[in-house]
């Protein structure tokens, strides 16, 4: 796809300018996760948790080293032991891709968080850079043993988890947004996939598109879920703070009842 400056017919196609097109590699930090999921670090430091797809986020590389969380597993199908160098160039290449995008439309941003696109950048090498060298040293690549497992290949909609493996599950810039990615059945499959690993909750965010509407199927795949967990699960829609796709702020809370 050219990276070009978009023209003015391609600007009026919401989906050229708002969509892309394909699912990116890119990561937030620990502190972004806390405003996208409403989380106090308080409350986190006894979980188990599940960063599912972790993509290349710093989120579990902070929550083991620096907050010492119980336990933060990352999952993503990118996740390939023996190719770090392949892995950290998709990083690079996807941060490019879509800071060029991004550039191309900078007012359907809200730019209270980044100050400017410089800024965005930087956090978001930093998170890439963070990821990285946890990768390298805690995932299986010089650890054929086994002895750690903070990240694993996990290609949606299947985990490669025991059930309720985990007490909460984040799902962060996948569902919803990539609605012209993945279809209906595979977000069906993916969130009760993600209810089947945990034992307390599953939050995703956002579940807005990026023109900030809720998907129209979100009611029937709600009571589908609902369905299938013997109606043992209830859900919450949240507001939070994290807002940079203007008006594209609310997180899902699937909470399991047994
Ligand atoms: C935009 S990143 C989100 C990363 C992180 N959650 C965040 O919010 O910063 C989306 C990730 O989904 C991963 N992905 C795409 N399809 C997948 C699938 N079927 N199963 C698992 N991961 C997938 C991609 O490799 C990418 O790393």
């Amino acid at each position: 796809m050219s990276n070009g400056p978009l023209n003015n017919k391609s600007i009026a196609d919401e989906r050229s300018v708002l969509n892309l097109d394909r699912v990116v590699f890119i990561g937030r930090s620990f502190s972004e996760y806390l405003w996208m999921f409403n989380l106090d670090l308080s409350n986190l430091k006894d979980l188990k948790i599940l960063d599912c797809p972790s993509g290349a986020s710093s989120f579990v590389a902070e929550a083991s080293n620096e907050y010492k969380v119980k336990q933060a597993v990352g999952c993503d199908l990118m996740y390939d032991d023996n190719n770090i160098s392949m892995i950290e160039k998709k990083g690079r290449d996807d941060l490019e891709y879509m800071i060029t995008r991004l550039s191309q439309v900078p007012d359907f941003y809200d730019w209270n968080m980044y100050p400017n696109i410089e800024d965005l950048r930087k956090t978001r090498a930093s998170s890439l850079g963070k990821f990285i060298s946890d990768y390298a040293e805690k995932g299986m690549v010089n650890n054929p043993s086994k002895k750690y497992d903070r990240y694993v290949k996990a290609i949606l909609p299947n985990l490669p988890f025991n059930d309720k493996s985990f007490d909460l599950v984040l799902s962060s810039n996948f569902l919803f947004y990539y609605h012209n990615v993945f279809d209906y059945d595979f977000h069906h499959d993916s969130i009760l996939e993600m209810l089947r690993v945990t034992s307390k909750e599953v939050r995703i965010f956002p579940i807005q598109k990026p023109d900030a509407k809720i998907p129209e199927y979100f009611e029937t795949l709600m009571e589908s879920i609902k369905r299938h967990m013997q109606e043992k699960i209830s859900f919450r829609i949240e507001k939070v703070k994290y807002e940079f796709r203007s008006g594209v702020n609310k997180m899902l809370v699937l909470k399991r009842d047994g």
